[in-house]
């Protein structure tokens, strides 16, 4: 297979941007939809798997480059994998994670009053990583880290539900753990390690 040189990095997400351009050797250009002024197609999936392929498509075909896309999101347990595909849209049309994790919150304590009792509400990052190439042919593949949610907003650190997140074995959220370490065992690398074949 040929090496490859050029990728097309399928988000709009600044944090995403950096952490997938991270993971890829340094000598592959890697090009960003959002300074080409390129929309996002619609996450219309019912998976993080179909969603990180309809992205990977749609800037692979309209680029006719390939294309690196995640989709991911936060899984909690008690609320039966809530709000996973739909992590993105609890923020809302102005993107506000203050609002998606108070939602967390509201929907934990109507499930049970006495959540914070609980020994461990236990969640995952989830994240499906899609490589897509031109003629079609594509590759997905989905990595998780495990954890569980914090009582509390803790840290400032990251993105998204980070602040509420403490991965197993650590004692901190995401939101106050360093981004190196994060980028270490997150949902993200987990991912990457099962595709990182492609590049070498
Ligand atoms: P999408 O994959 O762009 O549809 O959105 C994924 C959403 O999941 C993000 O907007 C975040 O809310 C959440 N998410 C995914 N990965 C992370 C992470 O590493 N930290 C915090 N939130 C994340």
């Amino acid at each position: 297979m040929k090496k490859i040189d050029k990728i097309v990095i399928g988000t709009h997400n600044e944090g995403k941007f950096k952490e997938i351009s991270d993971l890829l050797p340094s000598y592959i250009k890697k090009i960003s939809p959002k300074k080409l002024n390129l929309p996002s197609p619609r996450e219309i999936g019912s998976t993080f798997k179909e969603n990180s392929i309809i992205k990977a498509k749609f800037f692979s075909e309209k680029l006719n480059l390939i294309c690196i896309s995640d989709d991911s999101g936060l899984e909690i347990d008690i609320l039966s994998g809530a709000p996973g595909i739909y992590s993105s849209r609890w923020a809302g049309p102005n993107n506000n994670f203050d609002i998606a994790i108070q939602k967390v919150f509201d929907e934990l304590s109507l499930k049970n009053q006495n959540w914070k009792q609980e020994k461990t509400i236990s969640a995952q990052f989830v994240c499906c990583l899609t490589i897509y190439w031109p003629n079609g042919k594509y590759i997905s593949k989905t990595g998780f880290v495990k954890g569980k949610i914090a009582h509390k907003k803790k840290g400032k650190n990251g993105f998204g539900y980070d602040p509420i997140f403490i991965p197993n074995n650590y004692q901190e959220t995401f939101g106050e753990m360093n981004s190196v370490l994060k980028y270490k065992i997150d949902h993200r690398l987990n991912a990457f390690k099962k595709i990182k074949k492609i590049f070498i």
